[in-house]
């Protein structure tokens, strides 16, 4: 009998369900040919939904959610919403929720992709960023006092707990021993300042990484970690991290892989249901013109593969992408590619049935 995997499918907001569209062109080339099938229920979450609706994510949607083999996530966020209610009303609720504690995202440098970094090629950059995607500083600790007055108090605390530090990192050794043979991890923290949460990571690194004696392990400050990625990107093969470096480095990582265009993620929760996403958010400007790139999305939907056990329509994916980076698209940012937003859906598609690239 066919595999079937049910995919909850939440195109969002933007240009959310147009790359979302694109992903699933692909998924979809992928599972034919590799013999699996895939079956999407979309749900209507996010800004749209919530200015038509006032609902933001009720707890029967998250039910249903977790209940799918993964989710597949456009983009949330709306220029008419106020900051922060989307944000924490649907990502980090459904990343805390569904315990979605590993942010996954590859930063690597595809052939014919340009980056910012002078002298760097495709060989330099090829590392991954696990981030910590449930405590931290978006633990959503704290509160403030008097607020508007002069006197005025705010107090933000990062929570890093034991359990969810070294999970993660053990995720991290985990991940850089499957990767690839260069086998080293490096942690990116800043434990000459933040001498409690960062002297619990340490230590937690260090007792992990007696298990792990086939892997070579460093540790950088997070200020440093932004210097040698552009200068000795190189340098990385896997870097662990709290949830706020994490987010600052990839969006570093993004540039320096050619853009937001290709910079794919996922939220894995190793033992439930992970979702994949986009990492460059719903580029309102961009919306409906058909210019967007919908490699980031694409890539997100291999991350996907990958996780739910079917790494070689994966591998698909990748390799129809490589091509189209090497060999037809002019350029990977919107509305440069020489394609619309659907022509190069099409066209890696076809590359991914046809088995070209692999
Ligand atoms: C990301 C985004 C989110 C984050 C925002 C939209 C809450 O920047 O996925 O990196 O900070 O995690
Ligand atoms: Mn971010």
């Amino acid at each position: 009998m066919t595999k079937k995997y049910q995919i909850a499918v939440v195109p969002g907001d933007g240009t959310g369900p147009e790359v979302v569209a694109e992903g699933i062109k692909a998924l979809d080339a992928a599972s034919a040919r590799h013999g699996f099938e895939l079956q999407y229920t979309p749900y209507a979450i996010g800004g749209e939904h919530y200015k038509k609706t006032g609902e933001i994510l009720p707890d029967h949607v998250i039910e249903t959610l977790s209940k799918a083999d993964a989710i597949f996530l456009g983009a949330i966020g709306h220029p008419d919403v106020k900051p922060g209610i989307l944000e924490k009303g649907i990502l980090l609720k459904l990343r805390f929720t569904l315990d979605q504690y590993i942010n996954l995202r590859p930063v690597k440098l595809y052939e014919g992709v340009s980056t910012p970094l002078k002298n760097k090629t495709a060989k330099d950059i090829d590392f991954v960023v696990v981030r910590e995607n449930s405590e931290g500083l978006y633990a959503g600790a704290g509160g403030s006092l008097k607020r508007g007055t002069p006197d005025e108090v705010a107090i933000q605390d990062s929570i890093n707990t034991r359990k969810g530090v070294e999970r993660c990192i053990r995720y991290a050794f985990e991940y850089c021993r499957k990767r690839n043979k260069r086998k080293k991890l490096t942690l990116c923290g800043k434990t000459n300042v933040l001498t409690y949460a960062f002297d619990l990571w340490e230590r937690a690194f260090n007792e992990v990484a007696t298990e792990y004696p086939d892997i070579e392990t460093d540790y950088a400050h997070v200020d440093a970690i932004c210097m040698w990625m552009i200068k000795n990107p190189e340098w990385f093969d896997v870097i662990v991290t709290d949830n706020m470096f994490g987010d600052i480095i990839t969006d570093l990582g993004a540039m320096i892989q050619g853009g937001m265009g290709i910079a794919a993620g996922g939220n894995i929760n190793p033992g439930g249901v992970s979702m994949f996403e986009p990492i460059g958010g719903s580029a309102p400007r961009y919306t409906g013109k058909g210019v967007i790139n919908p490699i980031a999305a694409i890539l997100s939907g291999q991350l996907l593969l990958e996780t739910i056990g079917e790494p070689d329509a994966a591998a698909a994916i990748e390799s129809a992408v490589k091509k189209v980076l090497r060999d037809d698209i002019k350029d990977v940012a919107a509305g440069k590619m020489g394609y619309t937003t659907s022509e190069l859906g099409d066209l890696i598609a076809t590359y991914i049935k046809d088995g070209t690239g692999v």
